[in-house]
Formats: C-alpha cells, sequence, structure tokens
C-alpha cells in the first residue's frame, strides 16, 4: 500500500518548484530579451528606428484606396514602400469589412513576408486590430456582448473566457495584438462609446478588465504562445469623461477625483501586466493627453509601474495642431507628442510622421535617446510576442474558429448579461404556448444586437451580418413555435398595422432601443429615446395587451414616460451575435435572469447622478439619487433573502484584516443567480465620503430553498482614498458594511 504522505510531501514539493521556476524563467527569458534588444537597437539606423515607431493603416496598402472593393487586396508596391523604403513597424486596422480568418492569414503572410524577407534588419510588422466584443473583424468568429453587458453579468470567469477566446480567434487571425479593454470609467451616459467600459464603478470595472486582460494574454502573460495576443489598455487617461457627452471633446476632471475614480481600473490593467496603451484622444483640463509628460510618463511610467508601450490613437498627432489647437503645425505636434511619451503613432494614412520625425531627431530637437527608448519598448513587445521566432500565422488555428464550444460560452454570457429590470404581477416568464407579437425598431435585426466594431467600423451593415443566427423575432419563433409568434416589420407608417395584429395576443414584445454606431457618429444630444419609439409603446398599452419592453441600446436611453406601463421590462445592451437566442431564452424562464445593471439607469435626462454620489446629492425630496433603476439593480424569476450579516470584529485594529460573511437563501420555487454585493460607507473623512462604494462581489446559483454563506476578506486599502494632498490615504473612523437590505458596522482604529 502507498503512504499518503510521501505523495502528498511530492505533490507539494512539486508545486513548490514549479511556482518558483515559472517566474525565474520568465526573468531568465526578459534578460535574454534585453539583451536581444541591445544588440538589434545598436545595429539600426535612425530610419529604421523611426519607422518602428510609424503605424500605417491597412487601408493604405491596399489596392483602390480608398478601398472600395471586398474581398481587400494588398498592393504589393505599396507595402514594398511602407516596410522596405520606409521600414514601418506596424500595421492596424480592417480595411472596410471583416475577412475570413483564412483570408486575414494571407494578408498578415504577405505583410510578414515582406517584412522579414525583403528588409535588412527582418524586424517583424506588429499588426494591430479593435476585436472588442470577440474577432469582431473576422468573418464567422465569436461576437460576444459588448463590454458595457459583460460588466452586467458581474461574472469574471466570463470576463477571462471572452478574452481566451478572443485571443485564440484574433491570433488565428494572424493578428497578435488586440486595442482592448476599454478601461475609462462608464461615468457620462451620453458618452456613445459608453457600451465599451464596463460601466460607471471604479471597483466592477477593474475586475472585469483585469480578468480580460488575463484571458488575452494568459495567466502568466505567456504572450508567446499561438493562442495568446498583446492587451491594449485605452484610452489611457479621462477620455470616456467629456463633460459634454460628445466623444473626442474635453474633460474636466480634478487630480483628486481623476486618481479616485478613473486611474484605478488603469491601475489594475497593469498590475495584470498589460503589454501597452492606447492615449486619450482628447483633453484633460486643457492638456490633451498625448502631448503630456505627466500622464504619459510620470503618472503611467512612474508611478503605477506599467511597462510596455504607449501607441497614439487614431490621426491624433494631427490633432494636435488640427484640432487641439496646442501646436502650430504638424512637425511641433510631433515633437511635442514624441518627447511627451508616445512610442508608436497610430499615423494613419500618410509616411510625413516618418519623414518629419527623423529630421527633428537630425536636427536635434529631439534627442536620439528618447528614440532609442520607444523603439526599445516597441521591440520587446514584439519579442515577448515571440514574433522574431516565428511572425506567421497557424493555420491549424483555424478550424476552432467560431466552433460550438466558444459559440456555447457566447450564449451564456449573453444570458448572464440580460437585466430583469421590470417584472409586473410575476408576468414573465412566458408560456410556451403563448400567442405573440414582435415588433419594434431592434426586434428583427442582427447588427443592433452587436453595435459598432463589428464587420465594419459603424457595425450597421446587416447584410454582412452571418446568415443563420437568429435575430430577436426569429430567437422567438424558434422557442415559441411559428405558429405563435408573429412578426410585424417597424415603421414609423405602420403603427395601425402593429396596433391591430397586438389585438387578441397574450403579449407584445416591443423591442426598442438605438441602431448601431461607433464613435463620434454616435453623438446625441438627448438621453430620451426617440419620440417615435415611446409613441408606439403608448400606442399599444391602449389596446391593453400586457407589453414586455426589450431594451436593446449602448447606453441608457431614458424610458420614464413608458416605464409605468411596462407589464416586463429587459435590458439586453448591446448583447452581442447570440443576443437574440439569450432573450428569448431568458423570456421562456428556460434561462433565469441573474444580470445586474453596471450603471445607474437615469430616469431624467438632467439628472445624470452616479450612485457613488456624496451625501450632500441624496440629502432630501428637492435632491436626492433618484434613478430610474440604481446601479446593481437587477430582478430575477426567483426571490432571494440576505441574513446573518456578521463581522468577525467590530473593530479592525491597524494592519489587521475583516471578515464579513452573509447569508444568502433561494426564497422563491425556481433555481436562480444572484450577485452579492458588497459596499462599505465612510462615516466621517477628511474628503467627504461617498455614501457607498462597492468592495466586493460575488455570484452564487442557489437551488430553489438553498442556502449559502458568503464571505468577502476587507483589507486596509479598501478603506483607503484620495486624500486632500492627491495621495492615497487611510483615516481611523466608523464604517457602514452594506450587502442587500442589511446593515452593519465596524470601527477602523
Ligand atoms: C479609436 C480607438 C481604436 C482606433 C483604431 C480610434 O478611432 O478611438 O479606440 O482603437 O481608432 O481603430
Amino acid at each position: 500500500m502507498k503512504c499518503k504522505v510521501p505523495t502528498l510531501m511530492i505533490t507539494v514539493s512539486l508545486i513548490i518548484i514549479l511556482l518558483n521556476v515559472l517566474p525565474v524563467c520568465l526573468i531568465a527569458s526578459e534578460n535574454d530579451i534585453d539583451k536581444q534588444i541591445d544588440e538589434l537597437l545598436s545595429r539600426m539606423t535612425l530610419e529604421e528606428k523611426v519607422g518602428q515607431m510609424t503605424q500605417i493603416s491597412l487601408e493604405f496598402i491596399s489596392q483602390g484606396y480608398p478601398q472600395t472593393e471586398d474581398p481587400l487586396t494588398l498592393d504589393p508596391e505599396k507595402l514594398r514602400t511602407v516596410i522596405v523604403e520606409y521600414h514601418v513597424g506596424s500595421i492596424l486596422n480592417v480595411g472596410t469589412y471583416a475577412h475570413t480568418a483564412q483570408r486575414w492569414q494571407e494578408i498578415i503572410t504577405s505583410i510578414q513576408n515582406m517584412a522579414v524577407e525583403q528588409t535588412r534588419l527582418g524586424i517583424p510588422v506588429i499588426y494591430g486590430i479593435d476585436a472588442v466584443h470577440g474577432a469582431n473583424y473576422t468573418k464567422g468568429a465569436t461576437l460576444f456582448p459588448q463590454s458595457i453587458a459583460m460588466a452586467a453579468t458581474w461574472n469574471k470567469d466570463l470576463s477571462r473566457q471572452e478574452g481566451k477566446i478572443t485571443a485564440y480567434e484574433v491570433r488565428a487571425s494572424g493578428i497578435p495584438w488586440n486595442f482592448n479593454p476599454v478601461m475609462g470609467m462608464g461615468r457620462q451616459p451620453l458618452w456613445p462609446r459608453l457600451w465599451e467600459t464596463y460601466g460607471e464603478d471604479t471597483y466592477l470595472a477593474s475586475v472585469m478588465g483585469y480578468e480580460y486582460i488575463k484571458g488575452l494574454e494568459g495567466e502568466h502573460n505567456t504572450i508567446s504562445k499561438k493562442d495568446k495576443v498583446a492587451a491594449c489598455m485605452k484610452h489611457y487617461l479621462g477620455y470616456s469623461f467629456p463633460l459634454s457627452g460628445h466623444d473626442r471633446t474635453p474633460a474636466w476632471i480634478p487630480e483628486r477625483m481623476l486618481r479616485e475614480y478613473f486611474v484605478p481600473p488603469f491601475q489594475a490593467a497593469v498590475d495584470a501586466g498589460v503589454s501597452t496603451v492606447m492615449v486619450n484622444s482628447s483633453e484633460i483640463n486643457g492638456i490633451p493627453v498625448h502631448a503630456s509628460p505627466f500622464y504619459l510618463k510620470q503618472l503611467l511610467f512612474d508611478e503605477m509601474g506599467f511597462e510596455g508601450f504607449v501607441v497614439s490613437d487614431w490621426l491624433d498627432i494631427h490633432n494636435l495642431y488640427q484640432r487641439e489647437k496646442i501646436a502650430v503645425d504638424y512637425r511641433d505636434a510631433i515633437r511635442q507628442a514624441v518627447m511627451a511619451g508616445i512610442d508608436m503613432s497610430m499615423v494613419p494614412l500618410d509616411l510625413d510622421f516618418y519623414t518629419i520625425l527623423i529630421d527633428l531627431v537630425k536636427k536635434e530637437e529631439v534627442p536620439m535617446s528618447c528614440i532609442d527608448e520607444a523603439v526599445s519598448r516597441i521591440l520587446k513587445v514584439k519579442f515577448r510576442l515571440g514574433l522574431f521566432d516565428n511572425p506567421y500565422p497557424d493555420p491549424s488555428l483555424l478550424s476552432k474558429v467560431g466552433c460550438e464550444k466558444f459559440r456555447q460560452v457566447n450564449r451564456q454570457t449573453a444570458r448572464e448579461a440580460i437585466t430583469l429590470l421590470e417584472n409586473r404581477d410575476s408576468f414573465l416568464p412566458l408560456n410556451k404556448n403563448a400567442r405573440i407579437l414582435v415588433t419594434g425598431p431592434t426586434a428583427d435585426k442582427l447588427s443592433v444586437l452587436n453595435g459598432g466594431w463589428t464587420i465594419t467600423w459603424q457595425g450597421d451593415q446587416e447584410k454582412l451580418y452571418p446568415q443563420g443566427e437568429n435575430t430577436i423575432s426569429e430567437a422567438l419563433m424558434q422557442k415559441f413555435g411559428k405558429q405563435n409568434v408573429k412578426h410585424i416589420e417597424y415603421s414609423i407608417d405602420n403603427t395601425t398595422q402593429i396596433i391591430n395584429e397586438a389585438k387578441g395576443r397574450d403579449a407584445v414584445i416591443l423591442c426598442l432601443g438605438e441602431q448601431p454606431y461607433c464613435e463620434t457618429p454616435g453623438n446625441i444630444s438627448d438621453l430620451t429615446l426617440d419620440q417615435d419609439q415611446l409613441q408606439l409603446a403608448d400606442a399599444l398599452y391602449k389596446t391593453n395587451i400586457p407589453v414586455i419592453l426589450v431594451l436593446i441600446e449602448g447606453r441608457p436611453r431614458i424610458i420614464r414616460e413608458i416605464e409605468p406601463s411596462a407589464q416586463a421590462i429587459l435590458m439586453a445592451y448591446l448583447p452581442g451575435i447570440q443576443g437574440g437566442n439569450a432573450i428569448a431564452d431568458v423570456l421562456s424562464g428556460d434561462f433565469n435572469p441573474c444580470g445586474r445593471l453596471p450603471i445607474t439607469y437615469p430616469r431624467f435626462p438632467n439628472d445624470l447622478t452616479l450612485y457613488d454620489h456624496k451625501v450632500s446629492e441624496n440629502i432630501n425630496e428637492f435632491c436626492s439619487y433618484n434613478p430610474q433603476w440604481p446601479f446593481g439593480y437587477g430582478l430575477s424569476y426567483t426571490t432571494f433573502e440576505f441574513s446573518n450579516l456578521r463581522l468577525d470584529k467590530n473593530v479592525m485594529q491597524k494592519g489587521e484584516e475583516l471578515d464579513i460573511s452573509v447569508t444568502v437563501r433561494n426564497t422563491g420555487k425556481r433555481n436562480g443567480m444572484q450577485v452579492i454585493q458588497l459596499y462599505i460607507g465612510d462615516a466621517v473623512a477628511s474628503v467627504t465620503p461617498s455614501c457607498k462604494r462597492l468592495k466586493g462581489f460575488s455570484k452564487i446559483e442557489l437551488k430553489a430553498g438553498e442556502s449559502k454563506q458568503v464571505t468577502f476578506t476587507i483589507k486596509e486599502k479598501d478603506l483607503s482614498f484620495i486624500g486632500r494632498n492627491n495621495k492615497q490615504i487611510i483615516e481611523t473612523g466608523d464604517f457602514s458594511v452594506f450587502i442587500g437590505d442589511l446593515q452593519a458596522s465596524f470601527t477602523y482604529k
């Protein structure tokens, strides 16, 4: 008989060896990389170095630029000029439409052939792409919910899986670099890129982004693996908070606020080992971030400890003089940006950056040391990606792109995102024999489920979406039977027909929301949902048939006027290609909804108070936090009860941790998932405290009647805030703990 103790000892020793050896290996290879970089750099000419700092868009090296043809064809002469004569080290973008993974591999192979075989030093190109909800520029790839919906799952495992699957499919397309995640805080609901964020809370965004990066890069950031890619946190810093709500307009963020709310998610990304960063296209307090050594050097490298390279956003060095007006000409703009800390310029459609920067160095207006630092950082990521060993796509990855396993993860993700906001008289779920009318501007399109960055930049080319995937109405027909579901196409003019068809039905599923948009074209000046849609809802209410609103939207469009008469309301955000199926799963009760709002859903367009407001913002009936639905809100088809909120001590001494536990019981008749949200409020502080801040969450599954105890551990840093001197501090005093409807308190001494 084998003795258990030695076996256990051997296993433990092996684990210890592995844990110790792994970082040593990584350190060893990092040292090798540094030597290789020094050696390579010593052989590079100024021109070759500046080429590495230049990033050009795919359209620029394609036939028929600006591109009109599909499929895209590279122009060998332009490719040669860019790579061989101008030594360009990076290419980005898709052209106009998504390509198959196979076609991507051909494109990348041609580019790498030119770089590796036709240039003196054979430095491979680093290709970058916006794969922001799965590999959205690869035909047939898995199209996940957009980040705002990912955050609504409150499920960090799903965020990591999204990262893993995205990395696989992007790398299968031959591309090693993904311009995601957006770590900017979604605290300005008008902003057309809100859906690219993980919502309004710093803690939730930090956790989801951290996991996603680990999914893309691997637990130990082993990005040379054939199914991993380099991540790019963006848009550093403050881009997501334009005062006007319009894209690429100024943010005014005092330093304390910046460090309290906006820096932490980027810090989490740095802690995750993120390889690259993209810069805020606009400005903070009048200073364009592309020209700020404070943001790009001091804060990012010296304080936050970032170790990757910095890429500009699209055209944004140009913009320093063309739009921001802080430079007299392009030359001045390039000098300011490179000196401030931009390592690579996303130029993207000419070669002037290259020519001018070389001249600036020759005339000693930009020192060579600055160029060397930038190029070293870029080369380091290229080495770490393994591009010097093998820059070519791996055909063996192709077969799993869009595979059934990935689809299943995606469908589960979309289901877990959907947030039930209203369910009067427990009307939902619907009986499978229910006779349903489905209509509305988002009822029968795949594009609306996916939004921007899908197949095309704006994501609005419905005819290019994959055949055979279900829109909401198609999914409902599949679920409830064609004989039970009638879809009437929505237009302003056919309200009468819609009303007539509603009569005699058990329910109307009215799909409202937004048509696809991306970036600046998505600017709006009123958060209220379009009048036509509100009027359609009102007209349908008059039939007295129960109306279920399904909201497909990237930001919380105000629906105050139509909310009271809705029988039920589902918020589906931009749920991705499985969104239709997931909505049908929820409406039919095949899946019990468990999404929770990652944003405050405002009731009025001019009342955009967020959940972590100050006490003075919620003081009486004249001044209150009065949203349509608060942050963290969401219903289920079952009910949960919280009890036994216990702290392991009433006094937490300096240096100690605090354990907080709570019992959660499923008191209804269905199995379901609940998100346990832990909030902490500081009673008194030298900087006015928020009423409460999220400090932990846990998503658990409970069978009908089942109870579970959930425990959180609070550390001192969870009680900290940015003090009057703009540094992180912790003050002694009383704190409140909130979980569900329970509250407790403790003292920190
Ligand atoms: C966007 C970035 C994106 C870049 C490259 C810019 O317009 O702001 O988020 O990564 O384009 O496509």
